[in-house]
């Protein structure tokens, strides 16, 4: 089994912590360890390769660095001069690990999630490895608990081993708007895609093969022409510039024949947002606050608030999200942080 961690989201809804230079994979936000070093020390005790890292070209080091820093070897860092989404990242690891009569399975994992029960997930991944041996295309469920429109949706299918621990899926439904994910939540058959899989690298390039031979066409032309230095790969630009840009779950989960779920029960969360930082916490004080840094509440409830260098003092607010940094303060409504993105998108347009 070979891991492969996608490393090139931005991040934007967790700013300004999370910035274009500094995305939030890269950040220290549930403990002393950044969420890409969470992402690969959560495998340890697991029988696995070193993994293969995907991420922005403007990246390598902090990958690089934050690797080294644990002593951990990698399979390669893989670069992209721009990001195509999630589809083509893997199909470029997919490329690099399915080599020389190599064909592992690869456990695709995005770098900025939050699992706390490591053994219900190494079970999990057991599970799922047997099945991707068998040719399937495996994602973890969860276990909805709102309608969240930021997800992908699984229907169960029929059971396909013993112990309730696989099952197909007859239908994958990327991103619905809220009344259909309402009435997934109601079903009860459905789960949410963690966004984590497991298949075979040859079986991942087979189904792209089929629905989207465009990409797979531009992803092995750019990897083809790779040059190599030192740990990193580099992808060809101006090739990898012409990639259709999709993801994973448009271009193949939601049409392949071959898709299997493995439902986990981990403690899994995308951590997303502020808001679902704060949900995930364990340190929340007698009035549901969560506070990191230098930081004064009085009577204050169920909010969040982060000093990097300056006190803050928060008075007779609740559901409240303060984020201070040396260089932006962000002050929101815990229920709104969503809209954290239009910030973004605003400063983006004035630069
Ligand atoms: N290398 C690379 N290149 N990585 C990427 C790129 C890219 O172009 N785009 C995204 N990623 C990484 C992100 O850093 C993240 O770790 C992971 O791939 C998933 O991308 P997101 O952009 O966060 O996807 P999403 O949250 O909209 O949706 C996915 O995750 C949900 C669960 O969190 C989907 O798989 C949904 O179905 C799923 O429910
Ligand atoms: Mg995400």
């Amino acid at each position: 089994m070979k891991p492969v961690v996608l490393a090139g989201g931005s991040g934007s809804r967790l700013w300004p912590k999370s910035r274009a230079a500094l995305p939030k994979q890269f950040l220290a936000l549930t403990d002393e360890n950044t969420m890409l070093q969470n992402t690969i020390g959560r495998l340890d005790g697991l029988q696995s390769e070193p993994a293969i890292y995907i991420c922005n070209e403007a990246h390598r080091f902090l990958v690089a660095e934050q690797l080294r820093q644990q002593g951990r070897k990698h399979g390669g860092i893989l670069l992209e001069p721009v990001g195509r989404n999630t589809a083509p990242a893997i199909a470029l690891a997919a490329l690099q690990a399915h080599t020389e009569g190599e064909d592992p399975v690869l456990l695709v994992l995005a770098a900025d999630h939050l699992i706390k029960d490591n053994k219900a997930f190494h079970k999990a991944i057991q599970h799922a490895n047997a099945l991707a041996e068998q040719g399937k295309l495996v994602t973890f469920g969860i276990v909805p608990d709102s309608p969240h429109t930021g997800y992908g949706y699984i229907r169960r299918g029929e059971q396909l081993n013993h112990a309730e621990t696989g099952f197909a899926v007859s239908q994958f439904v990327e991103k619905p708007d809220l009344e259909t994910a309402e009435k997934y939540v109601a079903n009860g058959d459905y789960f949410w895609n963690s966004g984590m899989f497991m298949f075979k690298a040859s079986r991942y390039l087979q189904e792209l093969e089929k629905f989207a031979p465009e990409m797979l066409k531009v992803c092995k032309e750019a990897i083809s022409t790779e040059s190599k230095d030192l740990d990193f790969v580099r992808v060809d630009a101006e090739i990898f510039a012409t990639c259709p840009d999709d993801s994973v779950d448009y271009a193949v989960m939601e049409k392949t024949d071959d898709a299997a779920m493995v439902p986990l029960d981990a403690g899994w969360n995308d951590v997303g947002s502020w808001s679902s930082l704060w949900e995930t916490s364990d340190n929340k004080d007698e009035s549901g606050n969560v506070c990191v840094g230098d930081v004064m509440l009085t009577n204050t409830t169920n909010s969040y608030v982060n000093s990097e260098q300056r006190l803050i003092a928060v008075v007779g607010l609740d559901d409240v999200v303060v984020v201070e940094t040396k260089d932006a303060i962000l002050v929101a409504n815990k229920h709104k942080v969503q809209d954290i993105k239009k910030v973004v998108n605003e400063l983006k347009a004035q630069h």
